[in-house]
């Protein structure tokens, strides 16, 4: 009994202990970002690099692979079900690239986030049944589209990535 609360104690600590020494890192700047809005970017920036490879493939410049589909719009999928909880309402930093909007057009930024989810799921399934290169093009055009649409209403225009 005493040997288990004694496991159980070290256990505890060693998990602080981590915790402690994991927690800052994301507290440090990407690009002078910290927290939430660190957090919304790097989810952000793991779409664009799935996207970007995806695009590749589809202008030619790397091999046309459906599995390599396939995980692109995975990593979409689980990032954007993630997004909306990434946008506590008001969180904006010097940083940030969101526009205010956002939150007061909330409902219409959910619908935006759901129909980005919904095209990468088509996506996915598309790549996951053997589809051809054709229809993989065609609806990974579309998912790009849900990103931008979005883009275009809620993020600044400074740098355009998508
Ligand atoms: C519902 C709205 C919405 C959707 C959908 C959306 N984004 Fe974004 N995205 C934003 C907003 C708002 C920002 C700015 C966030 C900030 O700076 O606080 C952003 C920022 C970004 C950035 C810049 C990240 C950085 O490091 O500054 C990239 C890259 C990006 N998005 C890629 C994508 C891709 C790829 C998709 C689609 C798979 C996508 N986004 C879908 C709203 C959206």
């Amino acid at each position: 009994m005493k040997k288990l609360l004694f496991y159980v104690i070290r256990t505890l600590s060693v998990f602080l202990l981590l915790s402690v020494t994991v927690v800052p890192s994301w507290v440090y700047a990407h690009g002078g970002a910290t927290g939430v809005v660190k957090e919304r970017m790097d989810a952000m920036s793991a779409m664009g690099d799935a996207m970007e490879i995806m695009g590749d493939m589809v202008k030619g410049k790397r091999p046309f692979e459906s599995s390599a589909f396939l995980e692109g719009a995975k990593a979409v999928i689980d990032h954007s079900a993630k997004i909306t909880v990434l946008f506590p309402e008001g969180s904006l930093s010097a940083k940030s690239e969101a526009l205010p909007k956002l939150w007061t057009e909330w409902d219409q930024f959910v619908v935006m986030v759901k129909r980005t989810e919904k095209e990468a799921d088509k996506l996915a399934a598309l790549a996951e049944n053997g589809s051809d290169s054709r229809a993989l093009k065609k609806q990974f055009v579309k998912l790009g589209k849900s990103c931008k649409s979005c883009h275009t209403d809620y993020r600044k225009k400074k740098k355009e990535e998508h």
